[in-house]
């Protein structure tokens, strides 16, 4: 059986609601076991790729942080979470020579690696609980001046909340210690991503990132799994109330 037709098999869609005559509590569970099982697919692939679930945690929490500040709703709030964790999923699909390769990646293998959005959305798409996370998945290379992958799209061609997710996703990778480079301080983060409103970045989400930084990069403490996790449970509890 195929990846995606196993995972359709497992995680079906819940309504929201529980139909008459059954118990409430089976829908919290299906939700319960839904979120965590975006959280499981998520945290598998980041620690292939970077050894660590953080990254996951610190852009799904801030990320919905940002989304409380750009006044997003309940229901985008809930796919800017799912999506978050899932968004480089597809990188399940790409070959550890790539995607673990220490130095810089060829021309060649750098076509391999830019497949991951597309793998992703294709690994998720029948799995109706996570259909909203897809353009996050799909989407979240792609930059405002349309110079981005997968489809190139340009402006709010891109949906929202990939326009979103990519200033933060950004932000975490120039905060974060890589393999290849060391973390850069908040204020040079920000120094850094501020000049590419309206090339790499939506302007007007920028416009409320860059100022909202600071106060996420100070909350998040030493960034690690037992910091973040407090913080990201009480997002889940507000968005899918459990
Ligand atoms: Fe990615």
């Amino acid at each position: 059986m195929s990846w995606p037709a196993l995972l359709t098999r497992l995680f079906r869609p819940s309504s929201g609601s529980a139909p008459p005559g059954l118990d409430p509590r089976c829908d919290r569970v299906l939700i319960d076991v839904n979120i965590h099982a975006a959280q499981l697919l998520g945290h598998a692939v980041a620690l292939r790729d970077h050894g660590t679930v953080t990254h996951n945690m610190r852009v799904a929490w801030m990320s919905s942080r940002l989304g409380e500040a750009l006044g997003l709703d309940r229901t985008a709030m809930q796919a800017l979470m799912k999506g978050a964790f899932l968004h480089d999923v597809g990188k399940i699909g790409i070959p550890d020579a790539i995607l673990l390769k220490p130095g810089p990646l060829s021309v060649e293998e750098r076509l391999v690696m830019n497949r991951h959005p597309e793998l992703g959305a294709e690994l998720i798409q029948d799995i109706a609980w996570f259909s909203d996370a897809r353009p996050i998945v799909l989407h979240h290379h792609e930059r405002y001046d349309g110079t981005g992958y997968q489809q190139a799209l340009r402006g709010e061609a891109i949906p929202l909340t990939a326009r979103l997710f990519a200033v933060v996703d950004v932000f975490d990778a120039l905060i974060s210690d890589r393999p290849y480079k060391a973390a850069l301080s908040c204020d040079l983060a920000v120094a850094f991503m501020a000049p590419k409103a309206g090339s790499h970045f939506d302007p007007a989400v920028l416009e409320v990132f860059l100022p909202l930084a600071p106060k996420l990069h100070d909350a998040m403490g030493d960034q690690e799994v037992e910091t973040l996790k407090p913080l990201l449970e009480s997002q889940r509890r507000r968005y899918f109330g459990i």
